[in-house]
């Protein structure tokens, strides 16, 4: 009966190919919303035009600085950049910490640690007196009016700085520098991560006119025709649009599909009722999901002897990296046990057969969600080329994709049966986004020459 039981709850996440089909659906229907005039107020996915109209063509040319916020690391990198037939991208890089009261205190605070990060790698790489062209990967939604304006729409994954809303984060960035009185730097470029690892994979496999994060959120960008764009003036070429996609369900669109446990995983969040699909398929929300659950199934006396431990309790203790090792098929389950161990968890070897299947049922059911939605992406763009069969590249990048073991299969898998008549490719973007957002800057001061 408890089989039975355990069973019951687990199937909540086993979806059927005709509900990832309608999921497709209804992403697509979405996609159309945020591009259309007459609906993109109300819109959820939001398809904010980036201002970047192509990908790169191996004339970039320079040095140039990059600022890589808000995923799982801040990193202030130095790109330097080689056009000609022997091109070469040369990087130097420091991560640095941003502290939760950073994160979550208030606007000032957070920009003023941002330049104190540019100032330490300046001394660090000798090159305070040389005002670098800099390119501001900044992983939020973004509503640009140029390449080098951006309005933050609203925090998502565990940002919540105070007075950042509804400003121009490159304003807040430029008024930082003001303040420091040390340096000067020109903000040419801000740019959203999907955009950033489209063009560092695009630089070498121009077939890749897709962006896909699957990291501590979830969203992707894409090469859009620019007649569909209809906030943008002009119909000739293409633009790639930040679709940020996380925000999928917000309108209650997936609420038949959600489970008791992503309702109580998106009540307790920083931003309850918002990014309802990022929250079943990233990396910051899938050991939440597995909490919850963990915390249902010992409440009923399946698990730890009935027993709800402090550390059941605490928020965030399942990372990414642990739901990783858990799932991994190479691991006894004795290793399982010792990782339980190790948060905390004392566990029977029962304990740990069930916690790996519910890891199993949470991250599957992510990776269909993301493929489903990615499926809806690639046949979009086949449709707006008017062609039958379709081969793409999308570059990716992101922790979950690149630690989970089986998380980038189950979603190329699902990719490619809900989208038959796409051939998508995927590559794994090597070096983040820093660099691609080097690659629009590089642009970026090329057109502003041009127009002087
Ligand atoms: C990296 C980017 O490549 O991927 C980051 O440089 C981005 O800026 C990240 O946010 C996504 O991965 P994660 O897992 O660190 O959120
Ligand atoms: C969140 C952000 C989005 C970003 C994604 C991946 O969804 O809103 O801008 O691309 O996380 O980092």
């Amino acid at each position: 009966d408890q089989s039975r039981q355990i069973a019951e709850t687990l199937s909540e996440f086993r979806l059927t190919t005709e509900q990832l089909l309608e999921v497709k659906k209804r992403m697509r229907i979405e996609i159309q919303n945020g591009l259309s005039k007459s609906t993109q107020d109300s819109a959820t996915v939001k398809m904010l035009p980036t201002f970047v109209r192509s990908t790169p063509d191996g004339t970039e040319n320079g040095d140039f600085l990059a600022l890589d916020l808000g995923g799982t690391n801040f990193r202030v990198l130095l790109v330097k950049i080689r056009s000609g037939k022997r091109r070469t991208v040369e990087m130097h890089n420091k991560i640095y910490a941003i502290p939760l009261e950073v994160m979550q205190g208030t606007g000032e605070e957070l920009f003023d640690h941002i330049v104190q990060c540019i100032s330490d790698f300046l001394d660090y790489m000798g090159m305070k007196n040389t005002r670098l062209p800099l390119g501001f990967t900044f992983s939020f939604p973004c509503r640009q009016t140029s390449l080098d304006a951006g309005i933050l729409v609203t925090w998502t994954k565990g940002f919540k700085a105070t007075d950042c809303e509804g400003e121009d984060v490159v304003g807040l960035l430029r008024e930082g520098i003001k303040r420091r009185e040390e340096f000067d730097l020109d903000v040419v470029a801000v740019v959203n991560d999907t955009v950033g690892t489209m063009m560092t994979c695009a630089y070498e496999e121009p077939t890749c006119e897709i962006g896909l994060i699957a990291g501590t959120g979830s969203n992707a960008c894409y090469m859009e025709e620019m007649r569909n764009i209809e906030m943008i003036e002009g119909d000739e070429g293409r633009m790639c649009v930040n679709m940020e996609w996380g925000a999928f369900g917000d309108n209650g669109c997936l609420d038949d599909i959600r489970t008791e446990y992503d309702r109580s995983v998106d009540d307790f969040s920083l931003n309850p009722g918002k990014q309802r699909y990022e929250k079943m398929c990233s990396g910051m929300y899938l050991g939440e999901i597995v909490r919850n659950i963990l915390i249902d199934m010992t409440k009923k006396g399946f698990l730890f002897r009935g027993q709800i431990s402090e550390t059941l309790k605490t928020r965030g203790i399942f990372e990414t990296k642990f739901l990783s090792q858990i799932e991994s098929d190479r691991l006894a389950l004795l290793q399982v046990r010792s990782i339980l161990q190790h948060l905390g968890l004392d566990s029977t070897c029962d304990d740990s057969i069930i916690v790996k299947e519910v890891c199993g049922a949470v991250s599957h059911r992510a990776a269909q969600l993301c493929g489903a939605g990615m499926a809806a992406v690639v046949d979009k763009i086949r449709e707006n080329r008017g062609l039958d069969h379709l081969d793409i590249t999308v570059g990716v990048d992101g922790t979950l994709y690149k630690l989970h073991p089986h998380f980038s299969r189950i979603m190329h898998q699902t990719v490619n049966e809900l989208a038959p008549q796409c051939n998508v490719n995927f590559l794994l973007s090597e070096d983040g986004s820093g660099k691609g957002a080097a690659l629009i800057t590089a642009v970026g001061c090329r057109m502003r020459q041009e127009m002087n």
